[in-house]
């Protein structure tokens, strides 16, 4: 049985490893996995974020990271991971314009809606079984409860799966947006 519950500090480690495999193509998973395992136990310290992870038998196969205030989040990050930041500079000076541009990215600076999913991954043995549904659910109920009626999430319009995944259950592609000459599809869901 599958169970959905809120991320534990001791499965940061494994959450950090789906999150560089799954994710891949992210600016994040370029980083070492002590930065992301640092990145998970800095998320689990705000009140205004949550990540819930989908586990069978105690193993995660999937999680989805959220955030009741998208545009706190590049300020969060400064301010509880500097120095983790500037390791991986000085570790891969090719990551500091990376860096810089990432607090240029749209959901920071003109978000309508504080409320967003900031990362979905199910392991890809795992997948089409509704996990990545059940956890989009589990998130709506938990903005819910927290007294909001919608969230958001952003996307590359290159990630097609991503993409037919968000309309199938039923989200609604509120607007496109250009980012580093990429573009970006939002999708808004109600809560
Ligand atoms: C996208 C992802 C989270 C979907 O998780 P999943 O557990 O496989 O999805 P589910 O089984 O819950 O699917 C829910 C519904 O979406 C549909 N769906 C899932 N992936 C789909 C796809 N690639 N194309 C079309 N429909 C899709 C399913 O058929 C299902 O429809 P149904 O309810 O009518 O049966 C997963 O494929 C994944 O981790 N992908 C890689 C990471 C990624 O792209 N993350 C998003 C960007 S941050």
């Amino acid at each position: 049985m599958i169970k959905i519950s809120a991320l534990e500090k001791k499965q940061i480690a494994e959450v950090a490893k789906i999150h560089k495999k799954v994710l891949s193509d992210g600016f994040v998973s370029t980083l070492s996995e002590n930065f992301l395992n640092k990145f998970y136990l800095a998320l689990t310290e705000s009140p205004d974020i949550f990540t819930l992870v989908a586990t069978r038998n105690k193993k995660i196969l999937g999680f989805v990271s959220c955030t009741t205030n998208v545009k706190k989040l590049p300020f969060f990050l400064i301010r509880n991971l500097w120095k983790d930041i500037i390791l991986e500079m000085l570790k891969n000076p090719s990551v500091i314009l990376k860096f810089i541009e990432s607090i240029f990215y749209p959901s920071f600076n003109d978000s309508a809606v504080s409320c967003e999913a900031l990362s979905i991954a199910v392991i890809n043995t795992e997948r089409g079984q509704g996990i990545g549904k059940n956890l989009i659910l589990n998130a709506k109920s938990e903005f819910k409860r927290r007294k909001f009626a919608e969230f958001q999430l952003s996307v590359r319009s290159t990630m097609l799966n991503a993409n037919n995944f968000y309309q199938k259950i039923g989200l609604s592609k509120i607007k496109t947006a250009k980012f580093l000459g990429e573009e970006i599809n939002f999708w808004k869901g109600k809560c």
